[in-house]
């Protein structure tokens, strides 16, 4: 199994949560945006329950017909159908002692979800009750952990009447909630290192705040696409690191400072005007220099500051990244000066990432 990456407290979190869940009976329902790592903590569970040497069967309910679906789920005979040439397991027959992951639940159509609802009922013992396959008349007994995931809000189906809510219930022992990647921005740049280990290539310091500050609508799906693109460029072009500029994000561009969320605390040394220095901690505090000039601190990177510049309406005009050296601040930490002659700074040393 791929081992999770990722060393947030917010992502430890969930892997804690799920090793807990993991070798109970427990039917976990997995949340998150698209590409988060549903399938990849499904996995996890799995690998970390006692059917762990038993199969791993993953079907997504959106791709299945309706009419389809009990021969999918519950196998046919021979002949039970005009298509079916050959006896047939089924999903949840060929999961027996092991774990059925049910991808995109919300999109199981109301009559499937019925039929499904059947199977989960507990039975001496195992966790599901007996499968007749479909044009048999013996039913089998099968033992089935089911996992399910979803990337719509469930309850929401639930309250809409599209979702049964005594599937829901059956479905749902625990959630766990995957955060978005730009939850957990500390993870995003081991995760492109991860990507990076086939390439001969590393990150310059000003790729990794690009990395950190965009805001991941696919996620690590989205991740891995930047990646593979600015690696195969930068392999072709002979060259050793990935910068800034070599990060396409597309349509996606889109680094507004009011999605931009702090960072997990990390102190800064900074200077003070009297010679002492302080620790400038939260990120996402809003800056001020002696001009009026406006910023918000992002992270502190490699002896540079990532600041976003803000004008007079706060609204954001670009990034900045000040050596650490270049940035003084008050006696009791809460200001940060910055350069006076912010403009030519700006000039010489951003990289305008206008919004539109
Ligand atoms: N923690 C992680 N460490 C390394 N790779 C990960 C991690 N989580 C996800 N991935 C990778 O990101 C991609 C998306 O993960 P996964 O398919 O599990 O997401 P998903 O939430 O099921 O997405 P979707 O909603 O699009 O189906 C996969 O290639 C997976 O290997
Ligand atoms: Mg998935």
């Amino acid at each position: 199994m791929q081992q999770p990456i990722g060393s947030s407290p917010r992502f430890l979190d969930i892997l804690r949560m799920a090793a807990h869940v993991a070798p109970t009976a427990l039917r976990p329902l997995l949340t998150g945006e698209t590409g988060t790592g549903k399938e990849v903590l499904a996995r996890y569970i799995h690998a970390h329950s006692p059917r762990a040497e038993k199969p791993f069967v993953a079907v997504n309910c959106g791709a299945i017909p309706e009419t389809l679906f009990e021969a999918a789920f519950f196998g046919h005979k021979k002949g039970a159908f005009t298509s079916a040439s050959a006896d047939s397991m089924g999903l949840i027959l060929s999961a027996d002692k092991g774990t059925l992951f049910l991808d995109e639940i919300g999109e199981l159509p109301l009559p499937c979800q019925a039929k499904l609802l059947r199977v989960l009922q507990p039975v001496r013992g195992r966790l599901t009750s007996d499968v007749t396959p479909v044009g048999d008349t013996h039913p089998r007994a099968v033992d089935v952990r089911i996992i399910a995931a979803t990337n719509v809000d469930l309850w929401s189906e639930v309250k809409a009447k599209r979702f049964r809510s005594d599937l829901f219930w059956r479905l749902r022992d625990i959630e766990i909630k995957i955060p978005a990647l730009r939850e957990r921005r500390e993870d995003i740049v081991a995760l492109a290192e991860s990507l990076l280990e086939d390439y001969d290539l590393t990150l310059t310091f000003r790729a990794k705040a690009k990395l950190r500050r965009h805001r991941w609508p696919g996620n690590i799906r989205e991740l891995q696409q930047v990646i593979r693109v600015a690696a195969e460029f930068r392999k072709f072009a002979g060259a050793k690191e990935i910068d800034m500029e070599d990060l396409l994000f597309g349509e996606f561009e889109d680094l507004g400072v009011p999605d931009l969320e702090p960072v997990s605390p990390r102190s800064i040394p900074c200077k003070t005007k009297m010679g002492g220095f302080v620790w400038v901690e939260t990120p996402g505090t809003r800056l001020e220099s002696t001009g009026g000039d406006q910023g918000v601190f992002v992270e502190w990177l490699d002896g540079f500051v990532a600041v976003e510049l803000l004008d007079g309406n706060g609204a954001r005009r670009g990034s900045a990244y000040w050596p650490l050296a270049d940035v003084v601040a008050s006696e009791d930490g809460t200001k940060v000066a910055i350069p006076s002659d912010v403009e030519a700074w700006f000039a010489q040393r951003t990289t305008a990432l206008q919004a539109g």
